[in-house]
């Protein structure tokens, strides 16, 4: 086996072939050949924790040790990317705003219920986001709104349930959002007020885990935004079907700006919103019942 000046191993070809595979198969997520050293970097750590001498072990410790799914987590949490602020792609929020949610409205008038997933949803600031443009529409003041975020990384998932950011997170949020949903708590830190909080929710899921997906309730939006980069065609079709199957029938799933499911196959309808392309579970859907 190699080893880098500082005594480092490196990583084999075939080690890293079975590394990748490993975690891809647990979540979609696809490190392409010439990342083998960002996965021999970000990896290595957990080696040292671990006292492992060489990343073949660490593939072991991965199949075969009690403690392997805490530490497939730990290999997901420092091989993920979890980039998000508050407001978004704003041109997609507005349509969402002015567009969908007088539709949604209207379909759900009599149940007055309304469910939106930020699915992969990171430190939480989508979720959050999602929550206040629901609040400031007034649509929807005495029904029952949930906003869910789930993300397969526990740490984010901390941080999202605590609520509390800095200036990176809030680059682009308004003077006007920041007076209106949030707190100040002095040193340039703030934190979301509780009424927002009140209608969001976190939970740990892995977008691939079919059968974990039915406990996820039936959505009317589902925000997937920035996620399905990292995954390759199989794992993009994958989620699409578990996703489909968790909206309602005429339910919309958005996703970020440089991801479509055009060349997927799948059978969502197109949705030419004024500034977005979003997509739509057809009305007429067989077995899908609330
Ligand atoms: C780049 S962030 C995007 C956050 C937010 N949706 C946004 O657009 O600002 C991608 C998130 O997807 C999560 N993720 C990646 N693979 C996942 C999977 N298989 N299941 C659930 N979450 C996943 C990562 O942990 C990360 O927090």
């Amino acid at each position: 086996m190699a080893r880098f000046d500082d005594g480092r191993p490196e990583m084999s070809a075939e080690e890293f072939r079975l590394l990748r595979d490993h975690v891809y198969s647990h979540c979609g997520i696809l490190v392409h050949e010439d990342m083998k050293f960002v996965m021999e970097r970000r990896l290595w750590p957990r080696l040292e924790l671990l006292g492992l001498p060489d990343y073949g072990a660490y593939h072991r410790y991965l199949r075969y040790d009690a403690n392997r799914h805490a530490e497939l987590e730990a290999a997901v949490e420092s091989l993920t990317t979890h980039e998000t602020y508050f407001f978004r792609e704003p041109t997609q929020l507005k349509s969402f705003t002015d567009e969908l949610l007088p539709v949604v409205e209207q379909r759900n008038a009599r149940l007055r219920r309304l469910r939106v997933w930020s699915a992969g949803c990171s430190s939480g600031e989508e979720a959050y986001t999602l929550a206040m443009l629901l609040k400031d529409s007034r649509r929807f003041d005495d029904w029952d709104v949930e906003v869910l975020g789930t993300d397969i990384s526990r740490r984010v998932l901390a941080m999202a349930r605590r609520a509390e950011y800095g200036p990176s997170a809030l680059r682009a949020t308004s003077p006007e959002f920041l007076e209106r949903h949030f707190v100040s708590l002095g040193n340039n830190r703030v934190r979301v007020r509780d009424e927002v909080r009140a209608w969001v929710s976190f939970g740990h899921h892995n977008l691939l885990d079919e059968v974990g997906s039915q406990l996820v309730p039936r959505m009317d939006v589902v925000f997937c935004r920035n996620v399905l980069i990292y995954f390759d065609l199989a794992a993009r079709r994958k989620f699409l079907s578990i996703v489909r199957d968790r909206l309602v029938p005429g339910g919309h799933l958005l996703l970020g700006h440089s991801e479509n499911l055009l060349n997927l196959g799948s059978d969502f309808e197109f949705v030419h919103l004024r500034g977005d392309l979003v997509y739509r579970r057809p009305e007429l859907d067989e077995g899908a019942r609330r």
